[in-house]
């Protein structure tokens, strides 16, 4: 089973941002439990707002269980003396996520309704806000609801659309509440998002490759392209246009964003998928495992056992990267470099042998480090001789590193000519 992109520590920090996730009436209320639960995992702080219907579908003690803070559910609650509570959450928000938003907060929102706590916040909100629709199919075509949806886009708001599946009527059509993870992920989109790298084009590679024997069995290595990804991403979240080219991934990667996906399976396709792609973008970040060797003879039918032991003759691949500045020498070029003994002189080798700008040494022996790992320990390597050693990350804070030496090399760029 593919493992999900921001499961375990493979998340992206949100520490120190602040969001509302209001809850309203739909029985997908309970879905917003685990929309929570990633975002508290990031480190953001959460203060959630209930209406009364939504409590009738999730009990507050859950959500307070889960944010760590007591749930708004009313507007002037017996207990309180700070009236102006929604003035003050509109102020401490960065963002205001809804869901799962029922037709009926949509058409208050729209219409600048403010009955309930929700829809009051609403109205006095200053930071970007994010609605995650849930409603049956007959709704969700209604030309009254459509009409507040459009209000609202118009003024900004962000729609997280539905997926589409098995209604809680039985029904089958849009409705559905979109998965918590996409939910997730856009969200951190917005509120991570900067554009430092606007107008840059950005090709990344993942995973590893795989080279048939036969019709059922290849030959392929344990890259499930975690770090390719973290790249990719993050790359998209800093405003790039991102090309990710991706053998058999090991993970589900959120498409709610612009990134483009290619996928691929050997080596030769990756190879053709690079060449092709690599003129239209000025940066390339080579972080796929691909297979050095193929089966030098593809078997059309399945090979049978035999007594006798079997030999494979394999034959070598292309490199990839080797071929990258000689046909165009233009643009940063980063690769990695797996190595389990002499590290240190075999990236600098790999550094200037690939003619590339940067390398990331890292070693699959170490516990904490390459393959299907969430974090990584990386030593970095410029072609201008600088030698970083870090300490283990998260594949994401890895990334980040990539990026702004990435960054960095476009500033002098910029300054040098
Ligand atoms: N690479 C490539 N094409 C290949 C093999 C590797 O472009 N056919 C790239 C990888 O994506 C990585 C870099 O080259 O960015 C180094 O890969 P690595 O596996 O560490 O080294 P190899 O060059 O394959 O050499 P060796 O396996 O002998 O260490």
């Amino acid at each position: 089973m593919q493992e999900k992109m921001f499961e375990k520590g493979m998340i992206p920090s949100l520490k120190s941002r602040h969001l509302v996730l209001g809850v309203t009436g739909s029985i997908a209320a309970y879905k917003a439990c685990e929309v929570l639960r990633h975002f508290v995992k990031a480190g953001a702080e959460v203060q959630v707002v209930m209406t009364e219907s939504a409590r009738h579908f999730v009990g507050p003690l859950t959500l307070e269980t889960l944010s760590g803070r007591e749930v708004i559910t009313e507007l002037f609650p017996a207990h309180k003396t700070v009236k102006t509570r929604h003035v003050h959450l509109a102020e401490w928000a960065d963002g205001l996520l809804i869901c799962p938003a029922t037709a009926n907060i949509i058409a208050k929102a729209a219409r600048g309704i403010a009955d309930d706590f929700l829809s009051t916040l609403l109205l006095a909100a200053r930071s970007p806000i994010w609605i995650a629709p849930a409603m049956d199919y007959q709704m969700a075509v209604n030309p009254a609801y459509l009409a507040n949806v459009d209000i609202l886009k118009n003024r900004g708001v962000q729609f997280i659309d539905f997926e589409q599946g098995e209604l809680a009527s039985g029904a089958v059509g849009p409705g559905r509440l979109a998965s918590p993870e996409s939910i997730f992920y856009r969200l951190t989109c917005g509120l991570v998002s900067s554009s430092s790298l606007r107008g840059q084009r950005i090709l990344v590679t993942a995973g590893p490759t795989r080279e048939a024997l036969d019709p059922v069995r290849y030959l392929s290595n344990r890259s499930t392209g975690k770090m390719g990804a973290a790249c990719a991403i993050a790359a998209e979240w800093r405003g790039a246009e991102v090309t990710l080219i991706a053998g058999p991934l090991g993970i589900d990667i959120p498409q709610t964003g612009s990134m483009k996906l290619i996928s691929v399976e050997s080596a030769d396709e990756m190879k053709k998928a690079v060449l092709e792609n690599w003129p239209s973008h000025n940066i390339l970040v080579m972080a796929a495992a691909v297979a050095d060797y193929r089966p030098r003879h593809i078997s059309k039918q399945k090979i049978k056992k035999d007594q006798k032991p079997m030999l494979l003759e394999l034959e070598k691949t292309d490199d990839i990267l080797s071929t990258v500045k000689k046909q165009r020498s233009k643009g940063i070029v980063v690769g990695f470099a797996l190595e389990t003994e002499d590290g240190e002189n075999r990236a600098q080798e790999k550094l200037k042998d690939k003619g590339l700008d940067f390398i990331c040494l890292n070693n699959p022996m170490e516990p904490s480090s390459g393959f299907a790992t969430d974090t990584n320990r990386i030593v970095f390597f410029d072609s201008q001789g600088n030698r970083e050693s870090l300490p283990v990350m998260s594949k994401f804070e890895v990334a980040e590193f990539i990026l702004n030496k990435i960054e960095s090399r476009l500033r002098e760029g910029t300054i040098h000519g």
